[in-house]
């Protein structure tokens, strides 16, 4: 299938400042709850509007896998993020389902407005259940997993209201998959914040 935001223009819109109004940085950030050294996944990391601040939250001792589909993501991924002062920071081919990271490398993962884009790739939910097994290997034990997407409620911009995903749904997603909420709250007046974290020990 093709990926609408395999595009350049598309991509450097999310990276204006006005965002901030509906995915303000800081309480993602503290959702992840990161320090010195650890490593982390931005996973469908687009233009990269987290990688800066993550960068910044692992330090140079630490890892920013800033993972996406898209080689025009990737392309402006490296051009944002190739010099010496970002050195943590490695640009994956990969996607939610298939990241192609190791398992247990991550103290956290953070998926942020890609939610309604797995729901929807394939009719049956597979894609979103893939990507939930894809987090728990990649995941270390107890490892974060930080979600936010769009409320279906009108706004002038983001997804069509049809695409959008109720925190209550994606809540029961996550269960079923394995993880435990942490937290659900809101991030802007129109989308929303799920912090889970994976299962300390995976069954033998
Ligand atoms: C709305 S953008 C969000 C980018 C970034 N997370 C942000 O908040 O600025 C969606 C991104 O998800 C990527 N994407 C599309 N399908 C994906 C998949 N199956 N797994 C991971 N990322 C995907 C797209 O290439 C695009 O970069």
């Amino acid at each position: 299938m093709k990926n609408p935001w395999d595009n350049r223009e598309r991509l450097e819109r999310l990276l204006t400042p006005r965002r901030e109004r509906w995915f303000p940085r800081a309480p993602i950030l503290l959702a992840l709850g990161l320090g010195e050294g650890m490593a982390v996944a931005d996973v469908g990391a687009g233009a990269g509007y987290l990688v800066e601040e993550l960068a910044l939250a692992v330090g140079l001792a630490g890892r920013v896998w800033a993972v996406d589909p898209s080689p025009q993501a990737r392309a402006l991924l490296t051009e944002r993020f190739q010099d010496q002062a970002h050195r943590q920071v490695a640009v994956c081919d990969g996607s939610a389902a298939a990241t192609g990271l190791a398992d247990r490398s991550a103290d956290g993962m953070v998926w942020m407005a890609i939610y309604h884009e797995l729901l929807h790739v394939a009719p049956d939910g597979g894609e979103l259940r893939r990507s939930f097994a894809e987090a728990r290997r990649v995941l270390k034990p107890g490892g974060r997993l930080v979600i936010g997407d769009w409320r279906p409620v009108p706004t002038e911009v983001g997804p069509p209201i049809g695409e959008r995903v109720d925190p209550a749904a994606a809540a029961d997603h996550v269960v079923a998959a394995g993880f435990t909420v942490v937290s659900s709250t809101n991030l802007s007046e129109a989308v929303w914040l799920l912090t889970v974290t994976a299962p300390e020990e995976e069954p033998q």
